[in-house]
């Protein structure tokens, strides 16, 4: 029997679990060519030091002991939100895990004031662009990078 899933704030304690379940990805492979994808996608050292240099809350999706999916906020100076590292390990996609943790990080984004959440991704990447769309996300600017574009999605915040 499944549990119900909760999304919850994640701890120093979790910094190996946030990057297991970032490289289980195998959606990026897809689009990225070889030459330019990162292997592994996030390594423990990367995100200490993305806590010690960022303004970066991360959350959890949990089911009993089980992690289903992360993401992060990322405080941006222009007083902006960013999401990050929006991710669900793959054989638990579709299940709504995505839409519980963006729906945590724009409340937790809302009660900071921030005005507007914005992320990036690959412009091949049909899937997460389909999933921002589907929670109120709108492309506003692409920019070039060396195997394609990034896409930048943003979706404006009604005050608390
Ligand atoms: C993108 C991702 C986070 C979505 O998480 P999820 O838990 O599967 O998403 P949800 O179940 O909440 O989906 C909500 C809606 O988004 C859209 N969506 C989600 N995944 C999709 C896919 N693979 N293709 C097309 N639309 C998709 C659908 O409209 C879906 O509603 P539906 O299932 O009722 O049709 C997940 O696919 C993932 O981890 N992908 C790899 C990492 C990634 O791309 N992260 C985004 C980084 S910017």
């Amino acid at each position: 029997m499944r549990l119900p899933f909760r999304v919850v704030q994640a701890t120093c304690h979790d910094t190996d679990t946030i990057v297991d379940v970032v490289n289980s990805d195998r959606l990026y492979k897809t689009v990225i060519p070889s030459k330019f994808y990162k292997d592994p996608f996030l390594t423990s050292e990367e995100l200490k030091n993305y806590f010690a240099t960022m303004d970066l809350t991360f959350f959890l999706c949990r089911e009993g002991a089980s992690v289903l999916g992360v993401g992060a906020l990322i405080g941006r100076k222009d007083g902006d939100g960013q999401l990050g590292w929006i991710f669900v390990v793959p054989e638990r996609q579709r299940e709504g895990v995505g839409s519980a943790l963006v729906a945590t990080i724009e409340r937790q984004a809302r009660a900071r004031g921030m005005p507007r959440i914005i992320l990036e991704t690959d412009g091949g990447a049909y899937w997460a662009i389909s999933f921002y769309q589907s929670l109120g996300y709108r492309e506003y600017k692409r920019t070039d990078h060396l195997w394609g574009y990034q896409i930048w999605i943003q979706k404006a915040l009604s005050p608390p």
